[in-house]
């Protein structure tokens, strides 16, 4: 499966790593293809421009700062087309945390997802902390969830499923969590939100 991975930052990199190890075909959207800051991104794919990498991709992942993405939906709308679209942007600024409601607007034929915006992107790299496997809270397109939730064991952490798109205050409510308690009071950044449950027979 080809994946377009735009923003190829702390999180496009670290799942784009991953992805690519598990056999995806991975490209990396950015703004100057050419740019030698990009050097390192070669080892697991192709580094193109944003329409290049878009193009030919079944599965979109949208990691570029909350605030770039109005821009850049009016800018590809006819690229999105058909796609399934993982938004793991946060808004820090204010406003909804997710930019789903303008994806949702501007995009025709999508499947959205809201995934990997819970934890920081520490926990993405190495999901184990104190050998317990991290969890992933998301929600999304039902029709998603087969290939999204492949997408998140690939990574190595475990899918927690909290329902479709209008569930979208609930992830967001984990990364409110996660921010106070790492942001606000001095907990470490490789800190994860866990369900336990007990197993009934
Ligand atoms: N960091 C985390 O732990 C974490 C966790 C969960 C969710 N998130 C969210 O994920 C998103 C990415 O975070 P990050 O930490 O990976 O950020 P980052 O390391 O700063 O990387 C951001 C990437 O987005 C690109 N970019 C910036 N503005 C753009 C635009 N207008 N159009 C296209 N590309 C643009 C940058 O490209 P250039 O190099 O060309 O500037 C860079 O590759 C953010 O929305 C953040 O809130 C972050």
């Amino acid at each position: 499966m080809k994946i377009a991975v735009i923003g190829a930052g702390h999180i496009g990199h670290t799942l784009g790593q991953k992805w690519s190890k598990s056999g995806y075909t991975i490209y990396y959207g950015v703004r100057e293809p050419e740019h030698g800051k990009y050097a390192h991104l070669h080892e697991s794919g192709q580094v193109c421009s944003i329409v290049d990498a878009l193009t030919p991709a079944r599965v979109v992942l949208l990691a570029i700062p909350g605030d770039a993405v109005m821009e850049f939906v009016e800018e590809y709308t006819e690229a999105l087309n058909g796609k399934l679209i993982i938004d793991a942007t946060n808004n820090i600024r204010g406003g909804p945390m997710n930019n789903l409601e303008l994806l949702y607007e501007k995009t025709a034929n999508t499947q959205l997802v809201r995934a990997f915006s819970t934890l920081g992107w520490e926990n993405f790299e190495n999901p184990v902390v104190n050998g317990q496997q991290v969890d992933l809270f998301y929600c999304g397109h039902s029709g998603a969830s087969p290939i999204t939730e492949k997408l998140i064991a690939d990574v190595g952490l475990r899918p927690v499923y909290l329902g479709p798109l209008e569930k979208a205050d609930l992830v967001d409510g984990l990364t409110k969590v996660w921010f106070e308690l790492v942001f606000e009071q001095g907990h470490v950044r490789r800190l994860m939100l866990k369900m336990v449950e007990e197993i009934v027979s």
